[in-house]
């Protein structure tokens, strides 16, 4: 209940002295473990990363819960016994490691999403952990940025469906449940705006693109009750986000009615200091306290200076107050007052079950994006011998992709064993790691797979790159390869769009298979024996070459717009301005159609009903993937030349037809305008129904 919560915590803050509350602002790493006195004097508010391999204590499931537990005891010998909240990054799936956090959203299904956190929730708790640092909601638009992997792309109605859908994953009805935790909207914000893709750089978004585009999936999460919220490393417009008050507290708490807390990220207190907006430790912390940055990760100097500036007078007792009463209330809705500790024996129960397995590969399946399918040469059939060939040919952990510290290489069936598994009988399928061997076995097989692409460790945390084709030496390969005029398949693992733009000319049929996860080489092995029909979708412009990005389909238009001639229209002299695939494209095992536009009016008034018939016209069942767009034609501010306003997963039979309705809402229409006001403007609109973004059936409606 609201109304317990908040009496319960005001009167703990009322018996709390002034080191006890600002105890409760620290998150210490729990490796090396901190001192069992600063727990006994309620000194640490939290502890991250207190179980599994992060630490390297190499302890079992059941043995990280008695762990979190010991420490949970010693906090609870502290005089006012309030317990720690464990927080680790569960990002993409704890022991069932689901795919990237990308490759999700090329699923276009927030329900699955949801559903996989929900069993990442349930594992994490098994063994004592009660807050995941997820879901990152960093709209990314530089495919350079190692951390586009670990988000859900460039679009913010995407990313705003999947950010609420992972909220009520984690944090289920109730977060106080065992088997569900508390979720952290991350980096808070405008981190994917990071300059040249380098992880930690600075940016400039202008406000109307910060509301309009980077903020709308926080202001999900925090619809859907989200408890935490994580600050960007970012220098944000010469502000750095760690201390950023107007996006902390104006619009977080002051707009949207936020009252759980913000964590700083790792030590980006202190790293306020090498922005350079403050002079030291002690200024560091006043500037995020006072910017309403709750709890300080790691870097310590809200403990180290708090106690002197309060008695120096520069901050107040009542700063400290909001911050510690922000923290008490999500520890006590997620019901650690009443249950700190966690059952050992879930561990065996709750980790890794035939379901959480079943729908990793599912998530798995319906996560690879098509791209090419020259003379449907997937699914391979009337193929004797095939080559599978490439750096993933044995691949086990490196299916997992980036921040998977609790998932275990050994409970991956190798890529190649996968493919055995689910080839159909009578097919002979050969395997080769080196280039040698592989062009050598080539020339008796049938048909070959390439199996390629980026290694984990080459995406996630600044692991960002200055070019975006293959890794070294793969773009070689499959030339060579290529070369032979086999039937050649490429299947590309990936944290991040790549630039495969010769490739796509080389193979006749190119799967992009992101870094799918547990499940991921079965998942491939079902797509290609054609048991399963990929169904993803590009959330993320898939770029031609690096000197591309930024690019992303909801630009502006130019003054000069893209046509196919003009010396002085847009363009680069060396290379099509016109990515390699758009935002939203995919290919299934068959075919649709869309015809029959229709609009319940011409004038929308409160809403719009907008539907299309959509027909499997090719021979197999199939998932399209619906999508509607909007332009608004003229605005007082320039408008994007498509927006993505919703979107419908439909299966249909070969022959079959289904009218897709969408209802498109007046304030669906709104967005910032130059005086800071948020709402719609009077006009004439186009409106898409569409397979992806470039294409697709157009209308027009008034407002
Ligand atoms: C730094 C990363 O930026 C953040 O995403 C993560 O949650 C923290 N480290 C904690 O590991």
């Amino acid at each position: 209940m609201p109304h317990e919560t908040e009496s319960f915590v005001n009167h703990l803050l009322a018996q709390m002295t002034p080191e006890e509350k600002i105890g409760q602002l620290n998150q210490f790493n729990a490796s090396p473990t901190p001192s069992p006195d600063l727990l006994r004097q309620g000194k640490i508010g939290s502890l991250l990363n207190a179980s599994g391999a992060l630490t390297g204590q190499g302890f079992s499931d059941s043995g990280s819960a008695e762990l979190t537990n010991h420490l949970q005891s010693l906090a609870l010998e502290s005089r006012l016994k309030i317990p720690l909240i464990f927080g680790r990054d569960v990002i993409h799936g704890f022991r069932t490691v689901f795919p990237i956090p990308l490759a999700q959203a090329a699923a276009f299904d927030p329900d699955l999403a949801g559903q996989a956190a929900a069993v990442a929730a349930r594992e994490a708790t098994a063994t004592g952990i009660k807050w995941t640092f997820a879901p990152m909601l960093d709209i990314a638009r530089d495919a350079r940025w190692g951390r586009v992997a670990e988000g859900n792309g460039e679009d913010p109605y995407l990313g705003a469906q999947y950010a609420a859908a992972l909220v009520r994953g984690f944090q289920g009805a109730d977060m106080a449940a065992p088997d569900r935790m508390v979720a952290c909207a991350k980096h808070f914000v405008g981190y994917g705006a990071a300059e040249g893709g380098r992880d930690y750089e600075n940016g400039e978004i202008s406000e109307p693109t910060l509301r309009d585009v980077y903020l709308p999936p926080f202001r999900a999460a925090v619809d859907a009750g989200v408890g935490t919220l994580m600050s960007a490393f970012i220098d944000l417009n010469g502000v750095p986000a760690t201390a950023n008050r107007r996006l902390l507290t104006d619009v977080l708490r002051g707009e949207w009615g936020f009252d759980g807390f913000v964590v700083s990220d790792w030590e980006s207190v202190e790293e306020i200091i090498y922005h350079g907006t403050a002079e030291d430790e002690a200024d560091a912390a006043r500037q995020a306290l006072q910017a309403g940055l709750d709890m300080d990760m790691v870097s310590g100097v809200y403990l180290n200076t708090l106690g002197q500036s309060l008695a120096a007078g520069k901050v107040s007792m009542s700063e400290i107050d909001e911050a510690v009463r922000r923290i008490l209330r999500i520890k006590h809705r997620a019901g650690l007052f009443e249950n700190p500790y966690t059952d050992p024996s879930r561990a065996a129960r709750d980790i890794l079950t035939p379901e959480s397995r079943t729908l990793a590969r599912r998530f798995a399946r319906q996560s690879m994006v098509l791209l090419k399918n020259e003379n449907d040469l997937l699914p391979l059939r009337g193929f004797r011998r095939i080559l599978v060939a490439g750096n993933f040919v044995h691949a086990r952990g490196e299916l997992f992709g980036t921040w998977t510290p609790d998932g275990r290489a050994e409970t991956v069936t190798p890529l190649d064993e996968a493919l055995r598994q689910t080839a159909p009988k009578g097919v002979e399928l050969w395997f080769a790691e080196s280039v040698d061997h592989a062009l050598h076995s080539a020339h008796y097989a049938d048909a070959v797979v390439l199996v390629i692409g980026e290694h984990p460790a080459r995406s996630g945390e600044n692991a960002n790159v200055s070019d975006l084709t293959l890794p070294p030496g793969q773009a070689e390969f499959v030339a060579q390869m290529a070369a032979l005029g086999k039937p050649l398949a490429l299947v590309v693992f990936a944290g991040r769009p790549l630039a495969i733009t010769r490739q796509m000319n080389q193979a006749q049929a190119v799967l992009y298979a992101w870094h799918p996860g547990i499940e991921g080489g079965a998942a491939l092995g079902e797509i290609l024996f054609g048991q399963e029909a990929p169904s993803g979708r590009l959330p993320i412009t898939m770029p031609r070459a690096t000197g591309q990005v930024p690019i992303y389909y909801n630009q502006k238009n130019s003054g000069r717009p893209i046509i196919p001639d003009g010396e002085f229209r847009t363009r680069y002299v060396d290379l099509p301005t016109a990515p390699l695939f758009p935002f939203g494209y995919g290919l299934t095992y068959t075919q649709f159609s869309y015809a029959n536009l229709r609009l319940s009016s011409e004038t929308l008034r409160g809403a719009l009903e907008i539907n299309a018939e959509v027909t499997n016209v090719g021979a197999r069942t199939g998932a399209e993937v619906v999508q509607l767009y909007v332009r608004d034609l003229v605005g007082s501010l320039t408008r994007p030349v498509r927006e993505l306003k919703g979107f419908q997963r439909v299966e249909l039979q070969p022959g079959e037809t289904r009218r897709v309705t969408f209802t498109l809402r007046e304030q669906d229409l709104a967005f910032t305008r130059a005086d800071g006001t948020f709402g719609v403007e009077p006009g004439r609109f186009q409106v898409w129904v569409a397979p992806d973004s470039k294409s697709g059936l157009q209308g027009e409606f008034r407002l």
